[in-house]
């Protein structure tokens, strides 16, 4: 490998409901063989040396104009994953931690987040992000007002850059499943100058090989952040 930095990887997860379909099943199947893919994707990020975060677009703003059944389901399957996952994150080294607007979630839901942020925190191998009713535009939006609150009144970049939720350095890598090919308002302000990558992959068939090859695709691109190389 050269030495292209991966610090930060970003996966916005998609095709659970088509995956889904094209096997008869409800959309839900998809969700839940896709959570069992987070896992896997989570546990290879752990085990490469130089990714530090692995940050995952789980629900956007937008995903509350689902049916209120997926909706309800998504929610309990997180709390699900995060309760089983919690011994994977202590085996493999794994910090936890949410983005997004929590308060629109139950309570129960929201003391899952918070307590296995808690008991995570102290891990130092990765960091997994869950992006949870996630908008780029309202993370953006929200540490504006937060630093005119303070009192600032000219803002500058880097005030916006470590304002964010997400002070986890800017995105190497983007990788996109199912064909689409879109941001779907994920880190906006973050991606500025990552590297696209859409596969055609259905989330729930999407693997470590596959991410793997990804990499390797990604390392032998030239990353010129508008000099010259
Ligand atoms: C991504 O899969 C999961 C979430 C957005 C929660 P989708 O549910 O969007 O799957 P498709 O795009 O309908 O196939
Ligand atoms: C983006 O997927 C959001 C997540 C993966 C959580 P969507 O399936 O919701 O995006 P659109 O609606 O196709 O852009
Ligand atoms: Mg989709």
């Amino acid at each position: 490998m050269n030495d292209m930095p991966l610090k930060h990887l970003a996966l916005i997860m998609d095709g659970n409901g088509r995956w889904a379909k094209e096997r008869g099943f409800k959309r839900t199947k998809g969700h839940e063989k896709g959570a069992d893919v987070i896992r896997d994707i989570t546990t290879y990020c752990s085990n490469h040396s130089i990714i530090e975060t692995v940050t995952f677009y789980a629900f956007s703003t937008e995903n509350w104009k689902r049916p209120r059944l997926e909706v309800e389901f998504l929610m309990k399957l997180l709390n699900t994953y995060l309760k089983k996952e919690l011994p994977v994150y202590q085996k493999y080294g794994v910090r936890f931690q949410a983005i997004g607007d929590m308060s629109a979630f139950s309570k129960p839901l929201q003391k899952r987040i918070s307590e296995t942020e808690k008991l995570t925190q102290n891990n130092t191998n990765l960091t997994q992000v869950l992006a949870l009713n996630y908008g780029g535009r309202s993370e953006i939006t929200a540490t504006v007002n937060q630093l005119i609150a303070e009192g600032k009144t000219t803002i500058t970049q880097d005030d916006i850059s470590q304002g964010l939720q997400t002070p986890y350095s800017d995105i190497d890598l983007l990788i996109r499943t199912s064909g689409e090919e879109r941001i779907s308002n994920f880190l906006l302000w973050q991606v500025s100058y990552a590297e696209l990558y859409f596969s055609q992959t259905l989330w729930p068939d999407f693997n470590a090989d596959e991410l793997d090859t990804i990499i390797q695709n990604y390392t032998n691109r030239t990353r010129r952040f508008g000099g010259v190389k």
